[in-house]
């Protein structure tokens, strides 16, 4: 245990209420807090937000706003900011969004759904009445039956982390909510906090009440401050209800490895966001080393209905995996936005949800960058975690990007290795160099017109699946892998 272990937490707010890393304000906040100055220079450069406060304008390089001409536009350039649906995105240095199109489309009020973004938010808290009535074994048991998978990308059986953290020895635990919403392609978790802030709310209490932890935290990705307004206003209406825990907001500072749940965990520590090696699972050894239960926003707020109208309906309303799903909608549709359909809806009802496909239909990306791209083919492939899986892709955060005929898929890969390359935290190797020749690989290919410039990619590929720490190096090749597999015409020799 370090010294200084119990201030550290400070220094990244600390960073960024004095206005980023500067060497004025690392040697005041080193004075203030007793960590060491490299340690908090370390630290705060690590975070695109501290490492570069005076941006006037980020310009989102994200997939959508680059199809949506961001290129064009002045100003730094950086990794998605979440609004895919609003292509091309600028945001100022107060990070409130400066240029964006109209508000995304949502799906018309229709109480039948669980999450049902259109309708009003219900502040009675009466499914937290509900669990406290029932007790945390009953919660748990109607969380099993409901089936419900986590909606933050890996699909894992909520219950069973649930379960894990109420049966630690240790009497201190803590909930976390991962609302760090960064893969390119996916913005449901924003509009669950504008517009269902009080599902969230309850559905973290539910959660802090049945694993008994007094302690909540919300890491809400830096970019997203209306966001955490309208959660905290949430907070304050929910009052009396929630009164029995203690609410902690944490700002993301512009790291998308931070939405790795580990890597988060550092991140409120102080410390870089890396990725810890896995055992211990942050339900035994979590935030400072105590049992932690980690979920996105979208399974936090699934709970509420859950527990009101049952673990059986819920589990009935997906198609071959339980319940509803908030798919993210952007690209060549004509009206983006957040649509929740059953889980398993195929892409052409999740593209009718959306008011159809603007021009011709080339290719799509599931579940944001890190599902790569399938052809049209698939187009009646039920999208759910287990169907994708087969397909060599996967859900995710169910990121849905539709590219038209007019896209080339080696230009497209080339902006998700980018992305990977921007984001690696750069820990091992395999994922550091390789997210580097990918980018460079596709860079020459395309300069040249060369394939040979592709030929070690495959084994650049393996080396960064087998060897990185993480998700983000495992996958980081598949935009490229798969673009070469099902479209080879445009990885030919060019004129
Ligand atoms: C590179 C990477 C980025 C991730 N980003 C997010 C994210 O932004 N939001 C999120 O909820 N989960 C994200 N995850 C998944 C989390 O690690 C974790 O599985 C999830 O928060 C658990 O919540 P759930 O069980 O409710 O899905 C990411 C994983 C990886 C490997
Ligand atoms: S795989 Fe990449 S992002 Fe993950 S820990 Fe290794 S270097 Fe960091």
């Amino acid at each position: 245990m370090q010294r200084h272990g119990a201030v550290r937490h400070r220094i990244l707010p600390l960073l960024r209420e004095a206005g980023g890393v500067t060497p004025d304000n690392v040697k005041r906040i080193s004075v203030l807090t007793g960590v060491p100055e490299a340690d908090v220079w370390g630290a705060g450069r690590f975070y695109e937000l501290l490492s570069h406060p005076d941006a006037e304008r980020r310009v989102c390089q994200g997939l959508s706003c680059v199809l949506a001409g961001a290129m064009e536009l002045d100003g730094m350039k950086v990794s998605c900011l979440g609004q895919c649906d609003r292509a091309p995105v600028v945001i100022g240095r107060d990070l409130e969004l400066q240029e964006a199109g109209p508000r995304g489309g949502i799906t018309p009020d229709d109480p039948s759904l669980p999450m049902n973004l259109g309708g009003r938010d219900d502040a009675s808290y009466k499914a937290l009445a509900k669990a406290r009535e029932l007790g945390a074994d009953a919660v748990i048991a109607e969380l099993k039956t409901s089936g419900l998978q986590g909606r933050g990308g890996a699909g894992f059986p909520a219950h069973i982390k649930w379960n894990a953290v109420a049966n630690e020895d240790d009497p201190v635990r803590y909930v976390v909510v991962n609302a760090d919403e960064g893969e390119p392609g996916t913005f449901k978790d924003r509009e669950v906090m504008l517009r269902r802030p009080h599902l969230l709310v309850e559905g973290l209490a539910i959660a802090a009440f049945t694993v008994r932890a007094k302690d909540i935290y919300l890491y809400v990705r830096g970019e997203f401050p209306e966001e955490r307004r309208s959660v905290e206003r949430a907070i304050a209406e929910a009052g009396a209800h929630v009164a029995d825990f203690a609410w902690h907001f944490i700002d993301g500072q512009g790291a998308y490895i931070c939405g790795e749940e580990t890597a988060l965990l550092e991140s409120i520590e102080g410390k870089r966001g890396m990725p810890r090696h896995k055992p211990p699972f942050p339900t035994q050894a979590g935030l400072w080393g105590k049992p932690t239960l980690m979920n996105n926003v979208e399974t936090l707020a699934c709970v509420p209905d859950i527990l009101l109208r049952g673990g059986e309906r819920f589990k009935n309303l997906g198609r071959h995996e339980p319940g509803s799903k908030l798919y993210c909608v952007s690209g060549h549709v004509k009206r983006p936005g957040v649509y929740e359909l059953p889980l398993g809806a195929t892409l052409d009802e999740v593209v009718r949800a959306a008011g159809g496909y603007r021009g011709t239909p080339r290719a799509f990306s599931p579940g944001g960058a890190s599902s790569g791209f399938l052809p049209m083919s698939f187009r009646a492939l039920p999208l759910d975690f287990g169907h994708l899986r087969k397909a060599g892709s996967m859900l995710g955060s169910a990121g849905v990007v539709v590219l038209d005929d007019t896209v080339d898929l080696a230009e497209a890969a080339r902006w998700q290795a980018i992305f990977f390359e921007d984001e690696s935290c750069g820990q091992c190797a395999p994922c550091r160099l390789g997210t580097q020749l990918l980018r460079k690989g596709l860079g020459r290919y395309l300069q040249s017109g060369d394939p040979a410039h592709l030929d070690t990619m495959d084994a650049v590929a393996w080396e960064m699946e087998e060897g990185s720490i993480c998700g983000l190096g495992m996958i980081a090749a598949l935009p490229l892998q798969s673009a070469r597999k099902h479209f080879p015409e445009d990885f030919e020799r060019r004129g």
